[in-house]
């Protein structure tokens, strides 16, 4: 039973006795299988047609027809059946709020959260009081940047980024900077290799207080040198945090044995719902944060001289909480828990780095990345030289396609690589090559008449 914690005064403090047999709580593993015997002894490949059989939305045809080609996996992932089923079974049997009254569908919605904190938090190969539930890896990244770095940085204190991280990552610390003064140092990328030049984080994390690095890049699909990054900063005595909104979905991210700090991690990308996500945080962090957001749920007891505030994760969960999204996102990992990710990052590759090989032959197609890098997974971003990528967007949609165009809030890291924007398209689980080479020969297609 995982550890409920109480909420306002006079609330239900989360005695779960009444067990509800609604709650979809159970492993899927048994249900299905989504493998078949490979072609190597004692070895096992994705059944992809068995994955995808979870989504229905992949069955959707477009207004003109057209069957969809989703590869904007990066912007969001399709959820299945089991996260959909699980969020609806909530609102149809035992819609309530949590932690806070006696009542059977009360004790059910609570039960219902903590189990999906449980399962969330073992999947990421951590305890549940290390987890806060934020809105997403956004909100993840400002709960550092006001309850930890507010509190323990001021005027001259140092924040390393790296010129890779998304604006979610960059925004809150130039804010932070102008309130507080603090300094923020960007690693560059070398833009032959597309990596990140680690001589120059070595540099710049001389005397930091604090690193703050993109896992997985979401332009280039790049897969950061983690372990070392974490090596040098704890060396310079600088706390790290860890950008894993697209890490998660490729890669079984265990948090106690990463050494990280904080790890901001969405739930919408790894085929949970929109609109939540955690914080992971050590232990000794934790204990240096003070409140982000103030209210309901997240204090011991206001009089009208003031409050006090619950202690560990409880003091950063303010008002109702996301149940239907925890419970969705819970059926998420449990879906994602019948993989191996090595697997799924092998599948991912292979299509990303075949696609990435092949558009780069079509004329006046450049990709930016290197999607044939062991490391690289999932992304390629690519430009033509002369159809602007958002009339390339509409190309592709006309063909099927949902590729993402733009800057993919990601500016800095176009400025580097001296471009305003890409066309990206990003592959999950339940992509195929097939997919793939009609993407290909579709693009071949559009290329031959419009340039
Ligand atoms: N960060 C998300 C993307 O890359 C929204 O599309």
């Amino acid at each position: 039973m995982p550890p409920f914690r109480g909420g306002d005064p006079g609330s239900n403090p989360g005695t779960s006795t009444n067990k509800s047999s609604l709650n979809p709580k159970e492993s899927i593993h048994d249900l299905k299988s989504y493998h078949y015997p490979g072609g190597f002894v004692g070895g096992t490949v994705l059944d992809i047609e068995a994955i995808r059989s979870d989504f229905p939305i992949l069955d959707r045809r477009l207004p003109n027809g057209k069957q969809l080609v989703y590869f904007d996996n990066a912007a969001t992932s399709q959820k299945p059946q089991c996260v959909i089923d699980a969020m609806s079974d909530y609102y149809r049997e035992y819609n309530s709020n949590a932690h806070r009254a006696n009542h059977t569908l009360a004790d059910e919605a609570t039960t219902a959260l903590e189990e999906a904190r449980s399962a969330i938090a073992t999947y990421f190969g951590t305890s549940p009081d290390q987890m806060i539930y934020t809105s997403g890896a956004t909100e993840a990244i400002n709960l550092v940047s006001y309850g930890w770095a507010r509190e323990n940085l001021s005027k001259d204190d140092v924040v390393v980024l790296t010129e890779m991280e998304h604006h979610a990552d960059i925004v809150p610390w130039q804010q932070l900077s102008k309130e507080k003064g603090i300094e923020v140092r960007y690693v560059p990328i070398d833009t032959e290799s597309f990596t990140l030049d680690m001589q120059a984080f070595e540099i710049a994390s001389q005397g930091a207080s604090l690193v703050c690095v993109v896992h997985t890049s979401n332009v280039l699909g790049i897969r950061n040198p983690i372990e070392r990054i974490v090596e040098i900063a704890h060396s310079s005595g600088a706390r790290v945090l860890l950008d894993c909104a697209q890490g998660a979905p490729h890669e079984r991210i265990n948090f106690d044995s990463s050494g990280v700090d904080f790890v901001a991690i969405s739930a919408h990308k790894m085929g949970g719902p929109t609109g939540i996500g955690c914080l992971l945080v050590k232990r000794d962090a934790m204990d240096q944060m003070g409140p982000f957001m103030t209210g309901g749920s997240m204090i011991k007891t206001v009089t009208t001289d003031g409050s006090t505030f619950q202690d560990g994760h409880a003091m950063f969960e303010t008002g109702t909480p996301r149940i239907a999204e925890a419970i969705g996102w819970g059926a998420a990992v449990r879906w994602l828990d019948c993989f191996d990710m090595q697997e799924v990052h092998s599948h991912i590759h292979d299509i990303a780095s075949w696609t990435a090989e092949k558009i780069s032959q079509i004329d006046g197609i450049t990709v930016y990345g290197d999607p044939s890098r062991n490391d690289s997974s999932g992304a390629v971003s690519f430009l033509h030289d002369t159809i602007q990528s958002q009339d390339l967007a509409l190309l592709l949609d006309e063909g099927g396609f949902a590729v993402r165009t733009g800057h993919h809030c990601a500016q800095p890291l176009m400025d580097a690589l001296g471009v305003p924007s890409t066309n990206r398209a990003s592959f999950w689980i339940y992509n195929t090559m097939e997919e793939a080479q009609s993407f290909v020969r579709h693009l071949e297609s559009v290329v031959a008449r419009f340039s």
